[in-house]
């Protein structure tokens, strides 16, 4: 164990304890990580849930998209940070391409949950991959969905845009949300969708939805560790706040992002997109 032997200072958090939390109406605090020694720190700081992101392909690799990643890769980055962990749950991303079938999808997230330490596997969009989640849940293998801005569809999108503006997407991305749930998936990211949208699939799912730029109406928020540390690259987007700025040291601006997300105080108006 990368922190401490001394007994974990909470109740480890899992998967159907992420539900009772939506329940009980308590804001869920998610943060990307990627090695031990920050895991530590976001143990600390009492973040619930940790997310190996495949956004490592950009924050620690230097890459321009996440498509270059590999299992590979994020099973050695997940076992990382699994040994600065004593608590929260770990998530870790399916990376591009993984999941394109739910045998290629099987072999993968076991990968991720035995080398990885993972609590549950995270893959994004609907459509043809509500077979796949299907198939990993009926195997016991937990699943978090993903809608809204999916970024390994960058090719097909051709950027990073908000996603459900007009009626027809908003109306697709509202039974995806359904779909998704009905396949066994126990949480959703929601990423960059307007926050009225976000805000009533929130409402609707029994399922804790995670925001990304999706507004304060969500069950709980999700950043990318390097942007909370004003780190990200040149490019900041609007959902982004600098809490280093803020909390004036690592363990300051962890403490001060997870105060915000349980307090409701972030996302605020100036994060969300209409
Ligand atoms: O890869 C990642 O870090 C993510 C989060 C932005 C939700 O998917």
């Amino acid at each position: 164990m990368y922190a401490t032997d001394a007994p974990p200072p909470r109740a480890p958090l899992t998967v159907p304890g992420l539900r009772r939390m939506k329940q009980e109406g308590r804001p869920i605090v998610a943060l990307t990580c990627y090695d031990a020694a920050f895991a530590a720190v976001l143990e600390e700081a009492g973040i619930d849930l940790v997310l190996v992101g495949d956004s490592l392909g950009m924050v620690v690799q230097g890459h321009a998209s996440t498509l270059p990643v590999s299992v590979d890769h994020v099973v050695y980055h997940c076992a990382n940070v699994a040994r600065g962990l004593r608590s929260a749950l770990l998530v870790a991303d399916m990376p591009f391409g993984s999941d394109a079938t739910p045998l290629m999808a099987l072999e993968a997230a076991l990968r991720l949950l035995k080398e990885g330490q993972a609590a549950m596997v995270k893959l994004e969009g609907a459509g043809v991959k509500l077979e796949t989640i299907r198939f990993l849940v009926e195997r016991e293998i937990p699943v978090c969905a993903h809608l809204g801005l999916t970024p390994q569809s960058v090719l097909r999108l051709g950027g990073y845009r908000v996603q459900g503006r007009e009626a027809a997407a908003a109306e697709r991305l509202r039974q995806d949300a359904r779909a998704v749930e009905a396949a066994g998936a126990s949480a959703l990211v929601l990423e960059c969708v307007p926050s009225a949208l976000a805000a009533e699939i929130s409402a609707a799912a029994g399922i804790p939805t995670i925001g990304i730029g999706a507004g304060a109406g969500c069950d709980g928020q999700v950043l990318v560790l390097h942007d909370l540390l004003g780190i990200g690259g040149r490019h900041r987007p609007r959902f982004v706040k600098d809490f280093l700025a803020e909390g004036g040291s690592v363990r300051g601006a962890l403490g001060a992002y997870a105060e915000a997300v349980r307090s409701r105080r972030f996302p605020g108006p100036e994060h969300a997109y209409a």
